[in-house]
């Protein structure tokens, strides 16, 4: 057939049909594809890897096209992830030009953890200047409030005095490298003072030391197999990085490059669970060591005492070493660790981190009989015999570093001197930070929950919430790429909310970027049924109106804009108001413009108001926040508080128009985030804070204390003034605490 005859139309009819069917199919399928997609990243819980990848120990399998702000994320939301991507490598730019420039040099595994094409540009290690307590100060000079703590390791905080004192005073007559420190012998015999157990080995790290700890083992029982649960993460040895999968109840390697025989006599089983004990009871006379991570770092909210108590009760009758990795859990909850949660003596325990205090340190402890294994046991000088046990390999170059000692000795003298309090009053400021956000994740519904043992905690999230650890990084919150956090005794009730109003706003910030979008109304919003008689409502007096530039020539009229007659209607209005049992009196503030043109400065006519009258309230209505320096904010309305008694209340906005912004041009375009970031300033100085950066710093040089000083207002208000029903619900969810 040939074009154009009528067989060939209805063909042509029949094919361009098919074709339109197709495309629409094809349409409906990328659509159905890119909403799961976005399903999957907002409700793939993160720790849940393909099958075939291991999330076990230090390998985590991401997808790279995954993510919050990969292939599912929707216009808003990229558009959320392009905006932070710009912040935040702005704000760490010399971060991001060091990882670049030694890429190619430096082969660094942490530098791509949790990879992702949607995020790779924020990907990159931040680069530290300066440490000190709980403070970070970057490269670039931005300040952070750090809860990666030297993943774990800065119980006492960066350079704490004891420590930095200790390592100077060594450092002083040399480093002293080869012969034996002083300070070796006094911190084994403090840490088993501290932890109860008979003799300590040192090692280089928690990695050497559980190495050494099995190997005791191993010597003492005459067994090869060595348990471990799923989830915990022991070191970087080959003979732990197993995962369950392999042949009978035997590992599979975590990676490439380690052989199956390395994990061949190694045994995965669950954690907590009752058929893991039923499993070491069966094999029990091949098991020289059931190694526990009691309280695993990656999921501090398991805690399975009856679980543990009866692994010791059975590890005991089978002739097992138990023994506890407390790399993490040591000295941190309480002086002995987690052997005091559970109520569990180990035979051997490991520890390393706290104990260092940033000195890279391990330690094997525990029953003198398996300690024997390192150097045959105890003997005297002056009497007969030696060393009488037989002994297994353990050593190392930097095993028992003079400035390791040093520290060690100096972390554990700090610790026996202040006693168990320093861990409680520590723990007991970590609940505080967890209750306050889980009520706020509760209350805002958003998919997460904080869990913690002691001073350890970690963000459980039921979505992918990737972006989180980057908004907390741009607000000054330094996280580390695997997410472990740590408080330190450094850190004060004021550093632990600046991090839980971090944790807020990002949150906050997410949301309106289009993220984690409510699921219903927020209970409570409803209006119910009220039984008592109701007050009647009180009366306010708000000012605002066009007030057009008078005609050039035009004599001034008593209601002219601009004019000190329309001020003195404005003072008359309050005073009656004032007099005649009015709540409030409320002053906008405009720019530039005839609308709203008598009010420039609300606190300016707010302390003339506080002069004029005695009794009625004076709010702000509103504060355009992103005009305005945070600090003179609180500072002007605490003088105005302090004019009035006290009767002051600000409402704030994020500002309307372009033209209002004439103070400010550059701001209009991220004026709703900028508004944020400055009211978590107000309320931060309202609260009588201190300032924080550089210009604050200044300014407190100058006035002494840097504190808003101010009369507490007998009753706070608070205005959410945004015009747009977003704007206007974020400041109702922060109405918790209030600004004034
Ligand atoms: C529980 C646990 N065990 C062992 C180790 C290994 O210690 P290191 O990194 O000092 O070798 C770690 C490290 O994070 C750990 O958390």
């Amino acid at each position: 057939m040939s074009a154009g005859t009528p067989a060939s139309g209805d063909a042509a009819a029949r094919a361009s049909e098919a074709v339109a069917r197709a495309a629409e199919l094809s349409r409906a399928l990328t659509e159905r594809l890119a909403a799961a997609r976005a399903q999957i990243a907002t409700e793939t819980p993160e720790e849940k890897p393909p099958a075939d990848a291991s999330a076990h120990g230090p390998r985590l399998v991401v997808d790279a096209a995954g993510g919050m702000a990969g292939a599912g994320a929707d216009e808003a939301q990229r558009a959320h992830t392009a905006s932070l991507i710009r912040r935040f490598t702005e704000r760490t730019r010399t971060s991001k030009e060091l990882a670049q420039q030694h890429r190619s040099v430096l082969a660094d595994s942490r530098a791509v953890v949790g990879f992702r094409d949607a995020t790779k540009e924020m990907l990159y290690p931040v680069a530290a200047r300066s440490a000190h307590g709980p403070r970070l100060v970057d490269v670039d000079g931005n300040t952070y409030t750090d809860i990666t703590m030297g993943f774990g390791a800065l119980l006492l905080g960066h350079e704490a005095e004891p420590v930095t004192e200790a390592v100077r005073r060594h450092l002083a007559d040399g480093l002293r490298f080869g012969p034996r420190s002083p300070d070796t012998g006094e911190a084994a015999a403090l840490l088993a003072s501290l932890t109860g157990m008979e003799r300590v080995a040192f090692a280089s790290s928690g990695t050497e030391a559980n190495s050494a700890a099995i190997r005791l083992a191993r010597a003492a029982t005459g067994r090869d197999k060595v348990v471990m649960f799923r989830g915990s993460y022991h070191g970087h040895i080959d003979s732990v990085l197993g995962r369950p999968g392999g042949p009978g109840q035997h590992a599979v390697p975590v990676s490439r490059g380690i052989p199956d025989s390395a994990v061949a006599e190694l045994i995965v089983l669950e954690y907590g669970e009752q058929e893991s004990l039923e499993t070491i009871d069966a094999l029990g006379d091949t098991i020289a060591a059931v190694l526990v991570e009691p309280v695993q770092c990656r999921n501090p909210g398991l805690r399975p005492v009856e679980f543990v108590r009866s692994l010791r009760e059975l590890t005991a009758r089978r002739g097992i070493v138990l023994l506890f990795d407390e790399m993490l859990t040591g000295l941190r909850p309480h002086q002995r660790g987690a052997q005091d949660h559970f109520g569990v003596v180990p035979d051997l325990a490991t520890y390393g981190k706290a104990l260092g205090a940033g000195f890279p340190i391990g330690a094997v402890a525990g029953r003198a009989d398996l300690l024997d294994g390192v150097d045959g046991g105890f003997w005297r000088y002056g009497e007969p015999g030696g060393p009488a046990r037989e002994t297994t390999f353990i050593g190392g170059t930097y095993m028992q570093h003079p400035l390791s000692m040093a520290a060690a000795r100096a972390v554990l003298t700090h610790l026996t001197e202040r006693g168990p309090g320093l861990q409680s009053g520590l723990n007991d400021r970590t609940q505080a930070l967890a209750d306050r956000l889980n009520a706020f994740f509760r209350d805002e519904e958003f998919p997460l929950e904080l869990a913690h043992f002691g001073s350890m905690f970690r963000f459980r999230h039921r979505a992918d919430l990737e972006l989180l650890y980057h908004h907390l990084q741009l607000r000054g919150v330094y996280v580390w790429e695997w997410r472990s956090f740590y408080l330190s005794t450094a850190h004060t009730e004021e550093d632990v909310n600046r991090v839980a109003e971090a944790v807020e706003g990002s949150l906050r910030e997410l949301r309106d970027g289009g993220f984690f979008p409510r699921s219903a109304p927020r209970p409570g919003a409803a209006v119910k049924p009220v039984d008592a008689p109701r007050p009647a409502p009180d009366f306010g007096v708000y000012f605002f109106g066009d007030y057009p530039e008078p005609e050039t020539g035009e004599s001034a009229g008593a209601d002219r804009a601009g004019t000190p007659e329309a001020y003195d209607a404005l003072f008359e209005t309050v005073r009656f108001a004032d007099e005649h049992g009015f709540s409030s009196v409320w002053l906008p503030e405009r720019h530039f413009d005839s609308f709203g043109g008598l009010f420039p400065n609300p606190s300016v006519l707010a302390s003339v108001v506080a002069r004029e009258t005695g009794r009625i309230r004076i709010n702000a209505g509103s504060v355009v926040l992103p005009l305005h320096d945070p600090v003179r904010v609180a500072e002007e309305w605490s003088v105005v508080d302090n004019l009035s008694g006290g009767r002051v209340g600000i409402g704030c906005a994020t500002g309307w128009h372009a033209r209002d912004f004439a103070l400010h041009p550059d701001r209009f375009a991220d004026r709703r985030r900028i508004a944020f970031d400055h009211l978590d300033e107000v309320r931060r100085l309202w609260r009588g804070r201190r300032c924080g950066g550089v210009r604050a710093r200044a300014r407190r040089r100058r006035s002494g204390s840097g504190r808003v000083r101010r009369r507490r207002s007998r009753r706070s208000s608070w205005r959410p003034p945004g015009s747009r029903p977003r704007t206007r619900r974020r400041p109702g969810a922060v109405s918790g605490s209030s600004p004034t």
